[in-house]
Order: C-alpha cells, then structure tokens, then sequence
C-alpha cells in the first residue's frame, strides 16, 4: 500500500487538527490515534451542556479542554485537539500551551476542496452545521495560510493534507516516536 503523506510525531506532543466543520478531523483522528488521547470540542461542550452544538458552552469548553490538555501535556502523554481551530487566536492558545509544557505542538491541516467539505457536512447523519458556518470556517483557514501562514505561529511542524482524498487512511501514515501509530 502506498502511503504518500508521513507524518512523523515526536512522542509526547500536542497535536493540533485543523479545519472547517466537515473536513474529516473527527475522522482523522478517529483513524490515526487512540479515542482516549483525542479532545474534542464537541464532547467537552455536550458534557457540559447536554448539547455538542450548544455554541453557547464554547467558553466553558474549552477552558474545560485547555485544563485537561495542559495535564496531559505535564504527565508526557500524547494529545490530539479535535476542534477547528481555523483562527490563529484558537490556535495561539493551545501552541502557548505546549510551550509552557515544553512539549512540541504539530499542526495536521485537513483542506479538502470547499466543495467536498460543504457536500460532506451537508450529507452527514446526525449535526450538520449551517452552510453559513462551514464557509466562516473555510475563509478563517484560508485568510489563516496567507502571508507567513500557519508555520509561522510556533509549531514544530505544519502537514497540510489537501485534495479530496488527502486524508484517506491510504494517503497518510502517522508515526508516534518512530512506530506506526495504534490505528494505521
Ligand atoms: N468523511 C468522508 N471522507 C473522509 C472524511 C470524512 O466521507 N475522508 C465524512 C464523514 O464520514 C462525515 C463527514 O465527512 O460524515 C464529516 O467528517 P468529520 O470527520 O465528522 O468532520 P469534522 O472535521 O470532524 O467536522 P466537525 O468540525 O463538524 O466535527
Ligand atoms: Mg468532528
């Protein structure tokens, strides 16, 4: 099989997945790392409300996950954020994060074509995000990679993985510390 995208991460680092809703980072991370070393904002906000699409949570969740990766961070353990971070405010305060720990922040950009990102959100079963959103999301990335971009915010690496495909499991392999990593 053959695996056009590598993606070799240091063991402990901060993952950081980003892109509009629809792009497949739940599903990135679904395929590549263990469910209980993934924070996702969606679950922090339905733990905290009863309702992962309650925007009004946003604050408390993600002070909730900020609190929880900056101990994962302090115990040595490998974290994946599933949220959109598509802002470079977003982003800013989890690379802040991994700096005070002393451990490395990766940056996986999923960027489909927007017409697949849209076509996916709007052809999934349970939350679809209004088309609206998903195209916020789409211009934040997008004014996100100009000029110096995301590999000038602090990160120890930047993998964007484009193309409707580019994030099939086929397409990339992840490696954590050197060893193919749980899910490939
Ligand atoms: N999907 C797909 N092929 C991929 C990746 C995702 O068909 N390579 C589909 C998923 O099955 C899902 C939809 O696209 O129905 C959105 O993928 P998801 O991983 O849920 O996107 P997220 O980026 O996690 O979206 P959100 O920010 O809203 O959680
Ligand atoms: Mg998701």
């Amino acid at each position: 099989m053959s695996r056009h995208v590598r993606i070799d991460l240091p063991d402990p680092c901060l993952v950081v997945l980003v892109g509009a809703a629809g792009s497949g980072k739940s599903t990135f991370a679904a395929r590549h790392f263990r469910d209980g070393d993934v924070l996702s904002s969606d679950a922090y906000r339905e733990s905290i409300s009863g309702d992962a699409a309650d925007q009004r949570a946003t604050g408390r969740a993600f002070a909730a996950l900020h609190r929880d990766v900056r101990e994962r961070l302090a115990a040595g353990r490998l974290t994946v954020v599933d949220a959109t971070s598509v802002t470079a405010r977003g982003r800013a305060s989890l690379v802040r994060i991994a700096r005070i720990a002393g451990v490395p922040a990766i940056a996986i950009v999923l960027a489909p074509p927007a017409e697949v990102v849209l076509a996916r959100n709007a052809g999934r079963s349970g939350r679809t995000v209004p088309a609206s959103v998903v195209l916020r999301h789409l211009a934040d990335l997008e004014r996100s990679r100009r000029g110096a971009g995301i590999e000038a915010e602090g990160f120890a690496s930047v993998t964007v993985l484009g193309g409707p495909d580019g994030d099939r499991a086929d397409d990339v392999a992840v490696l954590v510390g050197g060893r193919t990593s749980p899910r490939a």
